[in-house]
């Protein structure tokens, strides 16, 4: 077994050991600021990420450390409350191995969320948008010898965001009053933010919104045949001319997620609880 799927089993099997007999059918990301939707997370039990053993520790700004297993919308869900970034210096091998391991445990569908900023230029700070596609402009996670126990040497990527989850989630959001955006993300190394001419360049490649997470997550997933269903909040957006006076700031970033965390929660649990 390559070293790779030694260490994927040993955390599992670690996670297995503490999760008291409960058997988690979802996983949840929780992107910068959203990690509040934790507390929607009923009966939860919290295991540390420093606990298990070759995991990577999360340093991202509005990124806590810890798996919390509980209930969400009457599913037993595990979710990641902080994941990890490519540009803390992990190898992707680390930045995907929450995931794997969370597949591992056997979880049947993966939710996905994050901050991004707006390149698609009707956006507004604070909207949230279903994901429906992505561009990957960071190295593959896939790269390197396949591990044939989780999914093919060339998967395929036709359809990387469920489109049943997608239609539910719109129909759940106009119900609840929720306005939904739809667009695609595009990853990037990071940290540093875009410049006019970089997000006039995602624009123009059909990119609505930029980030620094979740398609790696995202490829691990349907590599192992993992629905997803992925959002975005709208943290800050591109300006049109580059005269504006306009800084993007991390910390406000993870503030207008938190002002969004409700809406998107509230979403997350109703598309659980039909699934
Ligand atoms: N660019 C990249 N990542 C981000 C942004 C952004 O504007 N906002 C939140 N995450």
């Amino acid at each position: 077994m390559s070293y790779i799927m030694e260490s994927i089993k040993k955390a599992a099997e670690y996670v297995q050991g503490r999760l008291e007999g409960r058997e988690p059918h979802v996983g949840i990301v929780l992107g910068s600021g959203l990690g509040k939707l934790a507390d929607e997370i009923k009966d939860p039990l919290v295991i540390p990420y420093r606990d298990i053993p070759g995991f990577p520790v999360s340093t991202a700004i509005g990124h806590k450390g810890n798996f919390i297993v509980g209930t969400l919308g009457g599913k037993t869900v595990i979710a990641m409350q902080g994941r990890i970034h490519y540009y803390e210096g992990y190898e992707m091998n680390q930045v995907v191995l929450p995931i794997r391991v969370m597949i591992c445990i056997g979880i049947k569908t993966l939710f996905v969320s994050n901050a991004a900023g707006g390149t698609n230029l009707d956006f507004k700070v604070g909207d949230l948008m279903i994901i429906k596609d992505h561009i990957n402009l960071l190295p593959n996670p896939l790269i390197g010898p396949n591990l044939d126990e989780l999914g093919p040497r060339f998967p395929d990527m036709t359809r990387p965001y469920a489109v049943a989850l997608i239609k539910k989630a719109e129909a759940i959001a106009a119900e609840e009053g929720i306005a939904l955006r739809k667009g695609v993300y595009v990853a990037v190394t990071g940290p540093s933010y875009e410049t006019p001419a970089e997000y006039r360049y995602f624009r123009n490649i059909g990119a609505d919104a930029v980030g620094m997470s979740t398609v790696p997550e995202v490829i691990v997933a349907r590599h192992a045949g993992v629905p997803c269903f992925g959002m975005s909040v709208i943290t800050d957006v591109a300006h049109a001319t580059d005269e504006d006076d306009y800084v993007t700031d991390g910390e406000h970033i993870v503030k207008m997620a938190n002002a969004a965390a409700d809406r998107m929660s509230l979403i997350f649990a109703r598309l659980i609880e039909e699934l």
